[in-house]
């Protein structure tokens, strides 16, 4: 590990107040045009003592915006403090999470999962469009079956096809020969290009996508193709439950990553990560952007720089190790449900490296699924699963009692 250290409470401290003394102040300096203020101060007290304790609360309130993309070219030099740690955490995540060499790649800490697959798909239909002339309707997006909405999301907003593969309904994996199926059939449709966003860790099952079996089809075909990964789910366990794992950086086949600090790390809402190797943001620059210093090359504009300070501080709290301890307890809860599931007959889908178990929806009354929270596959039509999360706050009390009641079919009072 390079950068991911434990850190104590007083270092973090010292290392964030020196970022924000880096910052601009308000106060301070002299600065007539930029239409930035800290948080307002009748509102949100800057003198409460309960602050000086508390760095990612001074953060908060001194406001950084950390508008743009800070691991390439210039940046507004008004926030290069904090700047700087969201360049430690990018850094940190491609190097020693996702086994990238050293400074190959870019990233950045967009509003959440859904903006960074959008980014990935924004980047690679212009990169497909500028560097091979490709028109917009031959450009293809193949995820799977079990694949987040935001695909959708991305493929209607950026105005592309999307082709669906079918998944094994029993190992939730890509099924090779639907997957061979749907490319063949988006070439007759006059699809030369094909963008990809290949799971690690489905929303509803947990199911991780192999890239290289998309990789080794598309290469068949002899087209040029772009994986993305969206790890929003998945990104902060798989690469430490499995230690084999082959996505990441150290794979070419892999050009992008989405994670989500919001989910599994337990970061403020609005922590998403674009992590993407060097030499493609700038298919995405704005050249419109002229009063930001540095190149805006980010679907959103202005973002804060707490929530990159947020996730570099879970990051050094817990340390590797930490993290991975973390990670085992919750693989550990989520097989021993399994096991008792198993015990009692009960069918259900979980990848064995990761924390989220479906189970069939025939064995879950509507009283459990309400007494238990668990979530179905669908709010409109009838559900076909239900799935537990085990997150941080799942414990193992619960779990017990869930079993006991699905086992016998009795809610208590
Ligand atoms: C796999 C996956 N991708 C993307 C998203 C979208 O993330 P967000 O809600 O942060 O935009 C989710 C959210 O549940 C997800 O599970």
């Amino acid at each position: 590990m390079k950068y991911w250290k434990k850190l104590s409470a007083t270092e973090q401290d010292a290392r964030i107040t020196e970022a924000l003394k880096e910052n601009i102040d308000f106060k301070q300096n002299t600065s007539l045009g930029i239409p930035a203020s800290k948080l307002d101060p009748i509102v949100f007290h800057d003198e409460a003592a309960f602050l000086k304790d508390t760095p990612l609360l001074r953060c908060y309130v001194q406001n950084p915006n950390h508008i743009g993309c800070h691991t390439l070219g210039d940046s507004e030099a008004y926030f290069k403090g904090t700047q700087q740690i969201e360049r430690e955490v990018i850094a940190l995540l491609c190097t020693d999470v996702f086994k990238a060499d050293e400074k190959s790649c870019d990233g950045y800490i967009a509003a959440g999962g859904t903006e960074a697959n959008m980014q990935a798909v924004w980047i690679y239909r212009n990169h497909f469009m500028e560097t091979y002339g490709a028109k917009v309707d031959e450009i293809g997006l193949l995820s799977s079956e079990d694949t987040h909405y935001s695909a959708a999301k991305a493929a209607n907003i950026f105005n592309v096809r999307r082709y669906t593969v079918p998944v094994n309904k029993t190992s939730r994996k890509i099924d090779a020969s639907g997957l061979e199926k749907i490319i063949s059939d988006a070439i007759r449709d006059g699809i030369k290009y094909f963008i990809v966003i290949s799971n690690m860790g489905t929303t509803m099952f947990g199911s991780v996508d192999d890239p290289d079996v998309y990789s080794h089809q598309l290469e068949q075909h002899v087209v040029q193709y772009r994986i993305h990964v969206d790890g929003a789910f998945g990104g902060f366990i798989y690469p430490v439950s499995e230690v084999a794992s082959n996505i990441n950086f150290a794979n070419p086949n892999v050009s992008s990553i989405t994670l989500d600090a919001h989910k599994m790390l337990q970061a403020p809402y609005g922590t998403g990560i674009f992590l993407v190797r060097k030499g493609y943001m700038q298919y995405v620059c704005t050249e419109e952007a002229e009063y930001v210093s540095g190149m805006d090359i980010t679907l959103s504009g202005s973002r804060s720089g707490t929530n990159a300070v947020a996730v570099w501080m879970i990051l050094q709290t817990y340390g590797p190790y930490g993290w991975q301890e973390k990670i085992n307890k919750l693989l550990t809860r989520t097989g021993w449900c399994c096991k008792e599931l198993t015990k009692a007959g009960i069918h259900y889908y979980r990848h064995p490296q990761m924390n989220i178990i479906a189970i069939h929806a025939k064995y879950v009354s509507a009283e459990i699924a309400v007494r238990f929270g668990l979530v179905p596959d669908t709010h409109t039509g009838s559900p076909s699963w239900y799935k537990i999360v085990v997150m941080d706050h799942v414990e193992m009390e619960q779990l017990k009692e869930f079993i006991e009641c699905i086992t016998t079919n009795a809610v208590p009072a």
